[in-house]
């Protein structure tokens, strides 16, 4: 976004123009700096080709969520509406992960329908809930337990998600409890540790400390996880681009 001659112009294009054409308000989105951004993203990590998932609470715009889907992207929801949404975009269930707190039964019951990749776990009452259900179901459901690594993410307090006092996740003990309660079950897969720390993080050390209790907590849960899905969203400028290079 820049001033030009002051008009303020996003990719080149006038916000008046815009505004005249549809109206106001409006919302405005740069194909350009989304592009960018999950190709910084697949560039990073190409190393290991992680599964990028998109989280739909940010943005539930079909049609962005459909051309982030062309990039081959999945989903991280938090609802049965996300779930629906992203599955409508044509994002594949095995693309998509299921966390945050507190799902109602009817949602684990659809997730477990539509055999999405994860269900990922942030309390012991939510596990107990997707065996009832899987069992009535005659079902193996795949989940994750979202730990909650007690990790600064040095952003606002209010989007910070990884400290003990934030609602997410389970703490050590509880986490080592659940991986021993998954273990018994006939009608759970535990596949994946989740973690989450924040959003907006504009610094690389938070990431370097929760990856540090990730490590010991592997190791002390001597359990093969087949996944580790991590989460703290990047602000800007960790891209490598100036929000004036649009
Ligand atoms: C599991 C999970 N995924 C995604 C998000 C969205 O944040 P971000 O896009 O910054 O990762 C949150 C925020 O609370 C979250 O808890």
């Amino acid at each position: 976004m820049k001033y030009f001659k002051n008009k303020l112009k996003i990719e080149n294009v006038g916000v008046h123009t815009l505004a005249k054409k549809f109206g106001t308000p409006s919302y405005c989105y740069s194909y350009r700096q989304l592009k960018s951004n999950i190709n910084s993203f697949k560039k990073n990590f190409s190393s290991f080709d992680p599964l990028i998932c998109f989280a739909v609470k940010s943005n539930t715009n079909l049609n962005l969520i459909k051309e982030i889907k062309k990039f081959g992207l999945g989903a991280d929801v938090v609802s049965m509406g996300e779930l629906m949404l992203a599955l409508k975009a044509g994002i594949k269930p095995k693309k998509i992960v299921f966390s945050g707190v507190g799902k109602t039964s009817e949602e684990i019951k659809f997730a477990i329908d539509k055999k999405i990749l994860l269900i990922n776990v942030e309390s012991q009452s939510e596990i107990e809930e997707i065996e009832k259900i899987a069992k009535q179901k005659n079902k193996k459901v795949d989940i994750g337990i979202r730990l909650n690594p007690n990790t600064d993410a040095k952003t606002l307090r209010q989007i910070s998600t990884g400290k003990k006092e934030n609602k997410f996740g389970v703490n050590d003990k509880i986490f080592f409890d659940l991986v021993n309660q998954c273990k018994k079950s006939k009608n759970i897969n535990l596949k994946c540790l989740s973690v989450h720390i924040g959003s907006q993080i504009l610094d690389h050390r938070p990431y370097e400390r929760m990856l540090q209790v990730i490590d010991r907590i592997i190791y002390k849960a001597n359990y093969k996880f087949e996944f580790i899905d991590l989460g703290g969203g990047h602000g800007h400028f960790l891209y490598g681009l100036k929000n004036t290079e649009l």
